[in-house]
């Protein structure tokens, strides 16, 4: 379990180049598993929670193959981390062990391909989660909707189906709205059903767009993607197809922050800023200014931060995944705001750590209460998940004196090389190993 020690003060300045999105590979590499014949992904991002993805497709009968990186301009762009080549060779397996999926909750996306292509799947039922309840019903009951029978056994989801499954008609949403991954899992399924299945109430995050992206290069027919309304016309078949993955637009908006927090100034390329309007809107009344430029944006902030009220949403709303940066922003700003979670209400264990810095944030139910202060105190921390430990990262970065992070395991699952992108725009930021960080 390694450590950050960050000196904060300095100013970020520079250029940084935002990864592949992480939230869109986890489910994309899933979703090779319907086709015939290789894949291959660009920017996929080197992070643990791919590692485990791949271990499991892998598990599933799989080849995997990493590319050497890409330097020059093929096709749409260089792949500085190598192209990913996925492969089914073995259709026999069709269970997700418990190891993997308590490691990684988005196994559950392997659900609906594994029942669409090979009639039957195994996922271990994914257990608590740091940032609140999380269940899969939505899920099941979308692929019960399509035929699938599904029953409980020894932690494990059974799901079979008896033939090809049947598309149909269905409401997906629950009761915090729709549900991203279980949209792309049930519209997977779909993709191979019979007939035709509409999605009303359907995620419309960008992820799910560039899975359906996908799906459609593979011989899909959809329709509708990025809307609340997705009609996919079912299949026979899928083939191998070659894809690049989007920008990672919840690491984009971790920089945007970081930039503003510490007065700094930064250019990040290769992102796509209209996946982050609402974050845009909403920085913008704080005194963040964001310039598009060709591919990416440039950020500054004014030295002095308003307060703002933000509520997270589904998207085109604010996004959950950026809740706590933006928190660790607002702790500095000059007056109260009032941070509201919609989509994970318990999504608040980064509230204590900010505390401990110095920050005067007060919970009240989904509701977190953010009295501005003058500045933030170096100290211990610990990681509680990963936007939560972006956040302490942040505040460590413009805090008086030294910040220590502990349990970085969970920023490693998230953002590819972070103490290395934010060195090299000028944070003082070092890595520590277990024994050296105890010591
Ligand atoms: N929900 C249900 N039942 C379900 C599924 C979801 O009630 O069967 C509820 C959830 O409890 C939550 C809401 O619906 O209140 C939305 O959850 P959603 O299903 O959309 O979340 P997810 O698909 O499991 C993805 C991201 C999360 C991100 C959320 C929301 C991946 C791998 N994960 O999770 O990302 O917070 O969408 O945008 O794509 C992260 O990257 O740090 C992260 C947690």
């Amino acid at each position: 379990m390694d450590s950050f020690l960050i000196r904060g003060g300095n100013r970020l300045k520079g250029k940084v180049e935002i990864s592949g999105s992480k939230n869109s590979a986890l489910p994309i590499v899933a979703a090779t598993l319907l086709a015939e014949g290789k894949t291959t992904l660009h920017g996929v991002p080197r992070l643990s929670d791919i590692d485990s993805m791949t271990k499991l497709v892998g598990e599933l009968g799989c080849h995997i193959y990493r590319n050497e990186p890409r330097t020059k301009t093929v096709g749409d762009g260089p792949d500085l981390n190598g192209p990913l080549d996925i492969e089914v060779m073995d259709e026999k397996k069709s269970e997700a062990r418990y190891d993997i999926v308590k490691t990684m909750r988005a196994s559950i996306c392997v659900l609906g391909p594994l029942l669409a292509k090979r009639g039957k799947a195994t996922v271990s039922i994914p257990g608590g989660c740091s940032i609140g309840d999380r269940p899969v019903d939505l899920h099941v009951r979308g692929l019960q909707k399509l035929g699938a029978e599904f029953r409980t056994e020894g932690g494990n989801i059974v799901g079979t189906v008896r033939g090809r499954l049947k598309g149909c008609r269905m409401y997906l949403g629950g009761a915090q709205g729709p549900t991203v991954l279980g949209t792309i899992n049930v519209m997977c399924a779909a993709a191979l059903a019979e007939g035709e299945t509409v999605l009303v109430g359907a995620a419309c995050e960008p992820e799910v767009t560039d899975c359906a992206e996908m799906l459609i290069k593979m011989g899909a027919k959809i329709k509708g993607h990025g809307t609340p309304e997705i009609r996919i016309e079912g299949v026979d078949k899928l083939v191998g197809c070659e894809h690049r993955i989007i920008p990672d637009r919840i690491e984009c908006g971790t920089f945007i922050m970081a930039a503003a927090i510490t007065n700094g100034e930064l250019e990040l390329k290769h992102c796509n800023v209209d996946h982050l309007i609402a974050v845009m809107d909403r920085l913008d009344e704080v005194g963040v200014k964001c310039e598009r430029t060709e591919g990416g944006v440039v950020v500054s902030a004014n030295r002095r931060l308003s307060p703002i009220e933000m509520v997270t949403q589904p998207f085109p709303g604010f996004p959950t995944d950026l809740q706590a940066q933006l928190m660790a922003l607002l702790c500095l700003a000059d007056g109260i705001s009032v941070v509201t979670e919609r989509i994970f209400p318990d999504r608040f264990l980064h509230v204590g750590e900010l505390n401990r810095m110095g920050a005067r944030i007060r919970k009240e139910g989904p509701t977190a209460i953010i009295q501005g202060v003058k500045e933030l105190q170096g100290a211990s921390v610990m990681a509680s998940d990963l936007r939560a430990s972006a956040a302490l990262v942040m505040a460590g970065m413009v805090a008086k004196g030294t910040t220590r992070i502990d349990r970085v395991y969970h920023i490693d699952r998230g953002y590819e090389k972070i103490e290395q992108k934010l060195a090299a725009v000028g944070a003082d930021i070092e890595r520590v190993k277990e024994a050296k960080a105890v010591a």
